[in-house]
């Protein structure tokens, strides 16, 4: 489902969700041609997938995602790199959020130990960068890997040999076999002179440190990584030939006099008490540390305790992430741009004087829709407060109203598509409004015309997703009608890449066999909003024709019109998809679109009425007069017909019933003058089944 719509006209939300697809395809082009070497798409289809990837994070760097594949550029191939099993598995941490939930892990710990008393910590800053286990056997360095999936990690040995804080020896007395694991980072000033550097080279710039940790990690070239600053703290064992230290906090201190850098803003704690004093001094160091971090994790001191304590899952009961909110900053909104998706839903997207939020330059940040605008009176010109955590789009959490501009205006939502410039509306009860421009607005018209030959509707083999994407891009395609104008173009397509002399055959028979088509189907295929394949049975069982739905939807168009409340009054429909309905009508450009489709096809089918058959009222001629208590009469009307009846206004001879409402006139008299059968609305009720 990649790639349809402009990148100019994502949303900063289709842009995340189509990132993560693409990662998720790419990666799984990646295994195919180069592990298991059976690709599945041409070179040509690759390339295109990973230049819609640059193309969207270079629209958004704040959405470049860790496992994008443009963070593999130049560098790895999955294969790239040889497997490492770890001796032990490295996991991972659980994370808390409040003091409340810290003492819940101290607590748990206590629990399980049977201890009373608090508990002795090592408190160390949590940097966000990427965590490697380093084997050393008699003092050596002889092997790297990353934590990869926790059992089996990618041996980096040759790059990290090249990190001027890694020793190559230990110095001093080590055990035959060690293994050291820490965290490889990048600090905020490396990380902004590195993506000046890139900017000015015309290369890759990275979306945050951790990335360009990674990133400059996994180079298959260590030359290229030799000259990335990166930098390395040790904080955790991993195999060991022989016990080492009896207390974490010791542990660290060998791991000094073995040569590493172990982070100086390490601490223990005598008690657990500590903890919040230390949390919040960190969450106040935060910002002036050369370093992200983002928390600080607590270790149980006690090495002989961790032992005992052990993992649950994949983290252990001895450790724990208490992590920091969200990072926030302040920034001037500029503008409030109107985005289209592809289905037609327009999203308001804050544009931001650019500003740094935990290393993260954002431009840019998601409004949601109009009513968190005015509910949060967001105005073009406001200083706002941006949020970010962790790798989620920005969001603006609130307005500094003391530096609002004396001239700010609220925002007024357009109701117009900014696109095609038809009505956008907002049914009443959701919160997105939408373009009602469907089939003839540039946002949304791929992903309608893939639904328009999509297998319940006009079914036309051979004509994909992709294919329609190729021929839109080639200005072939820019409508409904121009489908069935392919076949003119045979030739043309025939000489195209990838297509050839049958290829073409074929998908013209596909086409030309798809010219007569159900009027359902049609209905279906033309992808109103909420007329999906249930109610476009409905309504082709309702009018019958393609001519006679057309005559009355335009009528319908009228709000009070008796064909308006005709459509909202058959069964399943209602007013709200009345409304629909209306607005599509409503549209020139839809009505023009559809006599263009209607001129390039054979026939549209007309359908079966509905449930005629067994009602006792089917083929019957019907007059309703006077006030109907259990129905208005357009409804009374609609389902008479739905039963098969003929409802007209005027009683004559052909008239098989007449319904008598209260304070029924002429109709009435005119009926027992003429010797015309008679039922009240309950009798007519009965008669009808509506009440079974
Ligand atoms: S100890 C079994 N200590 O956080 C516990 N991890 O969320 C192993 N991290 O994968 C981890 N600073 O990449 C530990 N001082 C620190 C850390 C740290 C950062 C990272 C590490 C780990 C992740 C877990």
């Amino acid at each position: 489902m990649s790639g349809t719509t402009p990148v100019e006209a994502l949303t900063e939300i289709e842009a995340a969700e189509e990132l993560a697809r693409l990662a998720a395809e790419i990666a799984h082009h990646d295994e195919a041609y180069h592990r298991l070497d059976a690709p599945e798409i041409s070179d040509a289809e690759y390339d295109a997938l990973r230049r819609r990837n640059a193309a969207i994070e270079a629209r958004f760097p704040a959405l470049i995602r860790p496992d994008s594949p443009s963070q593999r550029v130049g560098a790895a191939p999955e294969s790239g790199f040889a497997k490492l099993r770890h001796r032990v598995p490295m996991l991972s941490l659980d994370n808390v959020f409040d003091a409340a939930d810290f003492q819940e892990f101290c607590d748990r710990a206590r629990r399980f130990l049977g201890l009373t008393g608090t508990l002795a910590l090592v408190a160390e800053p949590k940097i966000d960068g990427l965590s490697i286990n380093l084997t050393y056997e008699d003092g050596r360095f002889v092997r790297g890997a990353t934590r990869g999936d926790g059992q089996e990690g990618e041996d980096v040995t040759a790059n990290l040999r090249t990190l001027r804080s890694l020793p190559l020896r230990l110095k001093g007395k080590a055990p035959a076999l060690i293994e050291v694991r820490g965290e490889v980072f990048m600090t905020k000033a490396d990380f902004l002179a590195l993506n000046a550097t890139q900017a000015a080279a015309g290369a890759k710039v990275f979306a945050n440190p951790r990335n360009a940790a990674a990133g400059s990690l996994r180079q298959l070239d260590a030359k290229i990584t030799a000259s990335r600053p990166l930098s390395l703290f040790a904080y955790a064992q991993g195999e060991s030939s022989e016990p080492v230290a009896t207390t974490h906090w010791d542990y660290l201190g060998r791991l000094r006099d073995w040569g590493f850098t172990v982070n100086d803003r390490s601490r223990r704690l005598d008690s657990e008490t500590e903890a919040a004093a230390f949390q919040a001094e960190m969450a106040t160091d935060r910002a002036s540390l050369p370093y992200d971090i983002d928390g600080v994790v607590y270790k149980v001191d006690d090495l002989g305790l961790q032992r005992r304590l052990g993992f649950v899952g994949r983290a252990p009961r001895w450790a724990t992430a208490w992590k920091f909110p969200a990072e926030q900053a302040t920034t001037v909104l500029q503008a409030i741009r109107i985005q289209v998706g592809r289905t037609g839903a327009l999203t308001p997207v804050a544009e931001l004087a650019p500003v740094n939020v935990g290393g993260v330059l954002v431009t840019r940040a998601t409004l949601h829709n109009e009513d968190e605008i005015a509910r949060k009176d967001v105005r073009v010109g406001d200083t706002v407060i941006l949020q970010r955590a962790g790798d989620v789009i920005p969001q603006i959490v609130a307005v500094v109203p003391e530096r609002r501009p004396a001239d700010a205006q609220p925002f007024v939502f357009p109701d117009t598509c900014p696109v095609c410039h038809s009505h956008a509306v907002r049914p009443p009860g959701e919160v997105v409004r939408r373009c009602t421009g469907g089939l003839i607005c540039e946002a949304q018209l791929v992903e309608r015309l893939i639904h328009f030959v999509s297998r319940n509707a006009f079914d036309i083999e051979g004509l994909g997703e992709k294919t329609i994407q190729e021929f839109h891009a080639a200005g072939w395609i820019g409508s409904p009608a121009d489908i069935f104008r392919l076949p003119a173009r045979e030739a043309e397509i025939a000489a195209r890449e990838g297509w050839g002399k049958q290829s073409a055959a074929n998908l013209s028979r596909a086409i030309e066999t798809r010219r007569t088509i159900s009027l359902e189907r049609f209905i279906y295929a033309l992808g109103i909003r909420r007329i999906g394949e249930a109610n476009a049975r409905l309504l082709a069982r309702h009018y019958g024709s393609y001519a006679q739905w057309r005559e009355q939807m335009i009528r319908a168009t009228t709000v009070g019109s008796e064909e308006r409340s005709e459509l909202g009054s058959i069964l399943g429909i209602g007013p709200a998809i009345a409304e629909e309905l209306a607005d599509f009508f409503g549209e020139r450009r839809n009505r023009d679109l559809l006599d263009d489709l209607v001129g390039v096809l054979r026939e549209i089918q007309d359908a079966a009425r509905a449930e005629t058959a067994d009602s006792p009222v089917a083929g019957k001629t019907v007059v309703f007069t006077g006030t109907l208590e259990t129905m208005t009469r357009p409804e009374a009307k609609a389902r008479a017909e739905a039963l098969g009846a003929k409802v007209t206004d005027s009683v004559s001879k052909k008239t098989d019933l007449v319904v008598i409402g209260a304070d029924a006139g002429s109709k009435a008299k005119r009926a027992a003058e003429l010797g015309v059968r008679t039922v009240t609305e309950t009798e007519w009720r009965a008669l009808a089944g509506l009440d079974d």
